[in-house]
């Protein structure tokens, strides 16, 4: 598939996230590049081009206009789209280790990515030992004689630290392993991990970049070498993402700098406000002094994200009440969309564990994420507003 010219990475993000992956502009050519529902092309032997085109391999048109965005956006030399973010990650992973092979990762990870490190991927002969990533000697202590791959999510999930990246690169680069990044939450608007030295950025697309909560899927970038050997993997494993899926996912990503401007702006601006309601015990925001992180965010963010999470007096009952009393934000799983979701660790994310594992990951009960969307912020203050009254009235 051809591209227009901005799709080489140098344009700036918004100019990219508009026009990269798009058809070249011929007279008559679509503007964007339409649905191509088809699961296999013409193609009678190597004399019609070097590549067999079929939509499981990730060369379908749609799958490609994708997979060029996020090259552009993320500037590297490739990219990749399959059907979920789990997919993505764990393509990742296999296309870099086998049986006796060792993963460093932080021990702040998405739920799902952590059972499979420490549940699955065992069971195929692959180890992982979980370090915390606030200890920068932690990741060269960790390093095993057959580490091949390090791992690190940032901002974490639903605390949103912000962790250096170079510790990790530096005992990725010394164990010749490599340095994969969940930057799902920050997104290439408010960081390039390409640029800090992660070999391989991953993300839930179905979080920020699909955008509006109506798709599943998952990107890879980084270079030819890496993108060729996780493809095999997408291949085998049967892991591409529809076509339909991928251009409403290219769809999105088409706002995803605008978007996020918004995201970023109006979740400092209600962290700030949370901060002065009443029953709220801790507001945790990347751009707030107050966090952990806040100086190191300012560093390396462009912006510090559209996630914003609450601890409430009253514990989980209180957390329970005031989420049952908004009219405007939406409790459910997820973020990234352009409503306000909702949701509490406790009975989502960190269900299987135990109030004290909750409580030294710094998520007590009345911890509640919010995934701020695109509404008027007068909006969303009133209705958070009305709901912290009500738990405020039970006492
Ligand atoms: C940080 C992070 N990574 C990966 C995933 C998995 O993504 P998906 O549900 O698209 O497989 C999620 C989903 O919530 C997530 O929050």
């Amino acid at each position: 598939m051809s591209a227009r010219p901005t799709s080489n990475g140098r344009s700036g993000t918004a100019t990219s996230a508009v026009h990269a992956g798009c058809p070249e502009p011929r007279p008559g050519s679509p503007v964007v590049q339409p649905i191509v529902r088809s699961s296999t092309f013409h193609w009678a032997g190597p004399g019609d081009g070097p590549d067999l085109l079929y939509s499981r391999y990730g060369n379908n048109p749609n799958q490609l206009s994708v997979a060029a965005k996020v090259a552009a956006l993320e500037g590297t030399e490739a990219g990749l789209a399959l059907a979920s973010g789990m997919a993505a990650i764990s393509m990742t992973i296999l296309s870099a280790t086998g049986p006796g092979d060792h993963v460093v990762a932080s021990r702040h990870l998405y739920g799902a990515t952590h059972a499979l490190l420490s549940g699955e991927l065992p069971r195929r002969g692959i180890t992982t030992t979980f370090v915390e990533p606030s200890d920068p000697e932690a990741w060269e202590a960790a390093l095993a004689p057959r580490t091949r791959v390090v791992l690190i999510e940032m901002p974490t999930n639903p605390t949103l630290r912000v962790f250096d990246i170079e510790p990790a690169r530096r005992a990725a680069r010394s164990a010749g392993a490599l340095l994969a990044a969940d930057m799902t939450f920050a997104t290439p608007v408010n960081i390039r991990a390409a640029e800090h030295g992660v070999d391989a950025v991953v993300h839930s697309a179905t979080k920020y970049l699909g955008g509006h909560s109506d798709l599943i899927a998952g990107v890879v970038a980084g270079s030819h070498e890496l993108i060729a050997g996780v493809t095999g993997m997408m291949k085998l494993y049967g892991g591409s993402l529809d076509p339909g899926a991928a251009w409403l996912l290219e769809r999105g990503m088409r706002t995803l700098p605008a978007r996020m401007d918004r995201h970023n702006r109006t979740a400092h601006a209600l962290a700030r406000w949370f901060t002065e309601v009443e029953g709220i015990r801790a507001v945790i925001y990347p751009g707030l002094a107050s966090h952990p992180d806040h100086e190191r965010a300012t560093r390396m963010l462009s912006g510090y994200g559209g996630m914003v999470s609450i601890v409430l007096d009253g514990g989980g009952e209180a957390a329970d009440r005031f989420c049952s009393r908004l009219r405007l934000a939406v409790p459910a799983p997820s973020l990234g969309g352009v409503e306000t979701l909702v949701s509490q660790p406790r009975h989502t994310s960190h269900v299987d564990l135990g109030t004290g594992e909750r409580d030294a990951l710094g998520i007590p009960d009345g911890f509640v994420r919010i995934s701020v969307g695109l509404e008027d912020l007068e909006d969303l203050k009133a209705d958070f507003a009305a709901a912290a009254r009500a738990v405020s009235a039970l006492g």
